[in-house]
Formats: structure tokens, sequence, C-alpha cells
């Protein structure tokens, strides 16, 4: 096919899609930056697009809420004196349960870092930020050391699978590079880029362009990685190497068990779960709190944005004055390798797209000048992974504590900063110095100085050795165990 012949065809294409302006700097290309705009154009599925720009662009879908909803029931979490509240249920069962499947290789990692982080205002993939409270270890590093951790306690190799975009895939591989893989085996550490969706004008629905030769586009988001799993060959892979589930978490969560036997067990062997997706609960701090929640709707487990969850529901309490939808999303999940393969292979699989009104810089059709807007002017498309939930049989949800595994550092300050982050980070290093019989110095409930613990010193407080604390720890400083 002559490029003149697929110019105008593809031309053609594009104007029953309404879309056409897109070569509106065709002849001013060079040869390889027409090809390579082809190329993207073709990778767009044209076809469907009309109908996807009428429904999400130009319309903004309602959000239905189910007909009856119920707070989802979960797994309380095990208190460090083993009391409970609630559902009661063995942790201790199931912790063996799961650590027999990590041992035997059973259980591989996954990070979605494909993610922009314009929040933080940091120009690089988000792994590479420095996340731990004193030492500044990059987040790529702190979960590399949390699996060496895991695998010398448990004697096996734990695969990671790290989801990239293809705006920061090769930064994010040479990062690994340029740093001996932190460690870890480089072969049991794979990259693949997630999918993009076309980023789309506000006002018209037209796909806007990023450069003359470039259309603009975003990552299809975190739920792109179902996808991405199984068309990079990651679910191949783990085929290959016996791996029956993934523990998948955030770039952003420097607190993050990358691997908890006890959540493993309980996803895998508990008798209300299928073994097919299951996540970790955070109670929320008041209905105001901007995360997500599970529910249960129409007999199943759903994650309702916080947006969409009505207000007077937001707010109520039970008998003990608790709020009742009280089940915060942080984001950590377990999903079964065959759940992620039966999803692929049902030719209609799409989870839902949500849209999101953006900035989007771009060049102008009209005056071919550059954009750089200062108020959304776009809409980006994405899906979100919780949305496999309803797909799953029987889902079950597990309580963690915020200070044991949630500090995620989202914005430049503030809440979810840097800052906040490695004052929980210190707050968990305490408490587990406490336990073991250090004494922290403490400004009215916290404590007055600075304390990171790396994964290879302990994955929970146990494995603490108090004689590796120097002397007292001196009011305002700042230690790395
Ligand atoms: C997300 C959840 C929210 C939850 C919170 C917990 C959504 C819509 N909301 O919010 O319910 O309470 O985390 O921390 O997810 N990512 C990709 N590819 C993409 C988009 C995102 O890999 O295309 C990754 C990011 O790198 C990051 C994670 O997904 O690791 C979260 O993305 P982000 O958009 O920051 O979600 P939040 O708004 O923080």
């Amino acid at each position: 096919m002559s490029s003149t012949h697929s110019i105008e065809h593809i031309r053609a294409r594009l104007a029953s899609a309404g879309q056409e302006h897109l070569l509106a700097f065709e002849s001013e290309l060079s040869a390889q930056q027409r090809a390579s705009l082809l190329a993207q154009i073709d990778a767009i599925d044209l076809e469907h697009l009309p109908e996807l720009i009428e429904k999400y662009v130009a319309g903004k879908p309602d959000f239905a809420p189910p007909g009856k909803i119920e707070p989802a029931p979960y797994y309380p979490a095990p208190k460090p004196d083993g009391s409970q509240s609630g559902r009661r249920w063995d942790p201790q069962r199931f912790r063996s349960a799961g650590e027999e499947l990590i041992a035997a290789g059973r259980v591989a990692c996954f990070v979605v870092a494909g993610g922009q982080g314009s929040r933080l205002g940091y120009d690089g993939p988000k792994g590479c930020f420095p996340g731990g409270a004193v030492s500044g270890k990059p987040l790529f590093q702190i979960f590399a050391e949390g699996i060496r951790a895991n695998q010398r306690r448990y004697g096996s190799t734990i695969p990671w699978y790290i989801m990239t975009s293809p705006l920061n895939h090769q930064p994010t591989v040479e990062f690994f590079q340029q740093n001996d893989f932190f460690g870890l085996e480089p072969d049991n550490v794979s990259f693949f880029p997630q999918g993009v969706m076309p980023s789309f004008d506000l006002k018209t629905g037209k796909i806007l362009l990023a450069e003359k030769h470039e259309v603009a586009t975003n990552p299809d988001g975190h739920g792109g990685s179902l996808k991405a799993l199984f068309v990079s060959g990651a679910l191949d892979d783990m085929r290959t190497r016996g791996v029956e589930h993934i523990s998948y978490f955030q770039v952003d969560n420097p607190l993050v068990k990358v691997v908890d036997p006890v959540f493993v067990g309980l996803h895998a062997t508990a008798s209300d779960s299928s073994g097919e997706m299951s996540s970790k609960m955070l109670p929320k701090r008041d209905p105001e709190e901007k995360v997500g929640v599970f529910v249960m709707a129409d007999g199943r487990l759903q994650m309702i944005e916080y947006s969409d969850l009505p207000p007077e529901l937001a707010k109520e309490r039970d008998s003990g004055g608790a709020l009742r939808f009280n089940a915060g999303n942080p984001a950590i999940h377990m999903l079964g390798v065959s759940f992620v393969e039966k999803l692929n292979e049902d030719p209609r699989f799409a989870l839902p797209f949500h849209r999101a009104e953006k900035k989007v810089p771009h060049v102008d059709v009209q005056s071919g000048e550059r954009v750089d807007p200062s108020s959304p002017n776009g809409v980006k498309l994405e899906r979100f992974v919780f949305d496999a939930l309803q797909l799953a049989e029987r889902s079950i949800v597990l309580e963690t504590d915020r200070v044991e595994e949630f500090a995620p550092i989202k914005n430049a300050e503030g809440v979810d900063s840097p800052e906040s982050s490695a004052r929980i980070q210190t707050e968990r290093a305490a408490r587990w110095l406490q336990r073991v019989g250090v004494s922290v110095p403490m400004k009215g409930e916290e404590p007055d100085c600075t304390i990171e613990i790396g994964p290879l010193t302990a994955l929970e407080p146990s494995d603490l050795d108090p004689s590796r604390v120097d002397g007292p720890i001196g009011a305002g400083s700042k230690i790395v165990l």
C-alpha cells in the first residue's frame, strides 16, 4: 500500500468519525513524523469513537446508584494484642495459608506506576520520588526491599511486575538499571506499558494534537492494567512461573505491605472468597473524606467513588456512633491469575470509562500555535480497576490500620504529601519500637523525632532487635533503622 493510499484511506476513516483535523499539518511533516502520526491514528478505535464521544465527552454519564446499598461486610483488622471486635475469625489460620502460598512461589507483586503524578508536581516517574521519611529512598527502592525481605523470609522468588505508561516507561526501566535493580534479580522484574486513550477537547469532542505529528493521549487508568497484564504477556509469564495470585498496589504508598500473608490467605482460601479479587479497606476518618467506599449493592461488592455516594448515606451512623459506610479504599487488592485470564478471554471485556476534565496542552489546529491552558480544556477517559469487583463471584474485604499501611504521597503539600507521609511512617516506627520496649520521645500525642524503619530491618514489630538502637532516641533526632 502506497503512503498516499494509506493517507487517503485514513483521511476517509477520520472524516466519518469527525476527526479529520488530526491530519491538518500532514503536508508539513517529515516522512518519519507522518509515519508516526499515521501509526498513532491507526491505533485509535475510530469506529466506536463517535459513540464514545457522545456518551462521555459531550455527555456526562449520570451515576445511577444501585437499587439497594448496604455497607460491605469485612474481616476486622487483627489487633496487636490479639483482641477482636465485630466478625470473629482466625488471622493465624489465614496467615499460615498465605505463608504457604508465598513460600511455594505462588504469589507475585504488581505495582501500577503509569499515572502522571501531576498533583505532586514531580517531573519523572513517581516511583523515583524520594519516599523514605529520613533516607529519602525512592518509592521503587522501598518496594524492592520489601520484596527482598519477603523472599528472604519465605525462601522463595516473588516476581515483580511494574506497569508503566508509554510516557514514563523508558525512564522507569533506566532507573532500575542504573540502580542495579535495588538488589533484585533483573530476571524477576518485568516492566510493561499500559494502554493510552486520546484526550478530547472539552467543548467540541475533537481529539487534541499534542504536536503537529502527535495525538494528545493519556494513560487509560489503572483499570487498564487488567488488559495490559494480558496483552504484555505478563500473565503468561506468571503461569510459566507457577504464580496463581497477584498482590496489587499503587506506587504512591511507601507503607504498603508488598505481600501480606494474612490477606493472601483470606483471598485464596476463605469460604466467602472466590479467589478472584479481594480488597483491603480503611475506616473512613469522617463522612467528607475523599475516598471511595466499598458497599454491597444488589448482592455484590462494589466500590462507589466518594462523589457518587449520596451524602445522606455518607453521613449515616450506626447505634454505636460509627459511620455505617466506613469502608474506605486504600487501593490494595489481591487478584487471581485465572480471574484476569478469564476476563480477557471474553472479547467483549471492557471496564467502563470515567471522565475527568483536565488541562491538556496542545497545538491549535487553526493557527498551529501551542496552547498551554490555565483551566481545564480537555476530557481524559480512564478505567478504574475496582470496577472489576462486580465481575468476581465472591469478593472479601479485609480491614487494615491506617498507620500500619497507608501513608500515600499524592500532593506536594498538605494532606497525602511527603510531609504527612513522613509523619505516618514515624508514627508506625514509634509504635513498633515501643512494642519492643524502646522508648520514643513524644510531644503530646506525636513522636518528637523522625524515624524510618526499612523493610530489610523489619516487616513487622517482632522482627525488631531493640539492641540495634544506639542509646535513647533524642528529641528532634532523625534515625533510620
Ligand atoms: C485512588 C483511588 C481512591 C483511593 C486512593 C487511595 C481512583 C479513581 N481512586 O485515588 O479511591 O481512595 O487511590 O490512595 O483510583 N495509575 C496508573 N495508570 C493510570 C492512572 C493511575 O498506573 O492511568 C496509578 C498511579 O500511578 C497510582 C495509582 O494508579 O499508583 C492511583 O492513581 P491516582 O490517579 O493518583 O488515584 P487517586 O486519585 O490517588
